[in-house]
């Protein structure tokens, strides 16, 4: 088999159907072998749980295509814990964590050819979910489900890759104290569409969310957690119960203080405090780690020194790091790379 002939350096983050996906089904309290099909299309109830109360939650994660040719994925036994955990904030069945790395693996292989080569910029984006299958009409959870995993090509999540975007501080809240910010469901995705929308027409690429309750602490954006870097070269995330517990963000900070021998701090950030910080990225599987160079707040700009054309040296080194062991190029701490091929 051959790779297949897509432009791979002008990739965007979109959906490009590939030939195989995994299904499994759970009826009468358990799931089935799963297999893999080419059908893409999903039929179910036209009074699904999924239709009529949003009960679905999802993952995100990538495979890569390394510098001596292996294909890998990165730490997708951390992807099927918290997809568990966003099941059971749902009522919805856990789906083994086990077996989902085996789908992931199995999903991947299916479709090898799909796999974006070394050194093209672009991988391939995984997106395992899960849904209530069967008529639900009282408010209830489903009793039966279906879970899958798909995979598709793509380039970087914000146009111009690397490049510093400009992000706004949102007048909408993401998540409510004690919601479901901290799981991986569809309702958080939404409920965030207005928001995205709004920013968008108003010319930025992304949104601030500050906690709900007291707005004056920096929660994440729509689909990525924030880092920041001291003036003195500390590294400091948000710490949160309301906010998604990224495994780009975890990585990260375990990169930071293990192999670059930099401080780091999870903490509650302030608001007021984020214009005394030298940088500011967002991380996550689809942003990788993307800087941000501008913060809109209500009239008042906050301007990161790294400025709008480069990432700051702090956020390129974190950068270099993690995507140097994604691709092969740097010895991965034990257990994070799990090889496909
Ligand atoms: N925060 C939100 C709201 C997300 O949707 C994502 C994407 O998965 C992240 C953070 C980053 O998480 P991860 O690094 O696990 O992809
Ligand atoms: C991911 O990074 O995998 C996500 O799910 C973010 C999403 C907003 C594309």
């Amino acid at each position: 088999m051959d790779k297949k002939n897509i432009d791979w350096s002008n990739l965007g983050f979109g959906y490009i159907e590939t030939e195989k996906r995994f299904v499994s089904n759970y009826k009468n309290g358990a799931w089935d072998e799963g297999v893999l099909t080419e059908d893409s299309k999903v039929v179910i109830s036209e009074c699904a749980g999924v239709l009529q109360y949003a009960q679905t939650v999802f993952e995100g994660l990538k495979a890569y295509t390394t510098e001596d040719g292996k294909v890998v994925c990165f730490r997708p036994d951390l992807n099927a814990s918290r997809f568990a955990d966003s099941a059971s904030r749902l009522e919805m069945p856990v789906f083994p964590e086990d077996r989902f790395v085996e789908a992931v693996v199995e999903t991947v292989k299916a479709n090898i050819d799909y796999v974006p080569p070394y050194g093209s910029g672009a991988t391939l984006y995984l997106r395992p979910y899960m849904f209530g299958s069967n008529p639900v009409i009282g408010v209830k959870p489903a009793e039966e489900y279906q879970f899958r995993i798909f995979c598709t090509p793509v380039g970087p999540y914000f146009k111009g890759g690397a490049k510093p975007i400009t992000i706004k501080v949102s007048d909408f809240d993401r998540a409510a104290p004690h919601g479901t910010g901290h799981i991986k469901a569809g309702l958080n995705y939404a409920m965030s569409l207005h928001a995205i929308v709004t920013a968008h027409k108003e010319g930025f690429d992304e949104n601030m969310y500050l906690d709900a309750a007291t707005r004056t602490k920096v929660e994440e954006t729509g689909g990525a957690n924030f880092l920041f870097v001291t003036k003195d070269g500390k590294v400091v995330t948000p710490k949160s119960d309301s906010i998604l517990p990224s495994i780009t963000r975890r990585s990260l900070m375990t990169v930071a203080k293990d192999i670059l021998g930099l401080e780091v701090e999870e903490r509650t950030v302030y608001f007021e405090e984020v214009k005394d910080f030298a940088e500011c990225g967002l991380c996550g599987t689809a942003a990788v780690i993307s800087p941000v160079g501008k913060i809109y707040d209500h009239g008042n700009e906050i301007c990161f020194p790294s400025g709008m054309e480069e990432m700051g040296p702090v956020t390129k080194k974190l950068y270099d790091t993690l995507t140097g062991i994604q691709m092969g190029r740097l010895e991965a701490p034990k257990g994070w790379i799990k090889e496909i091929q």
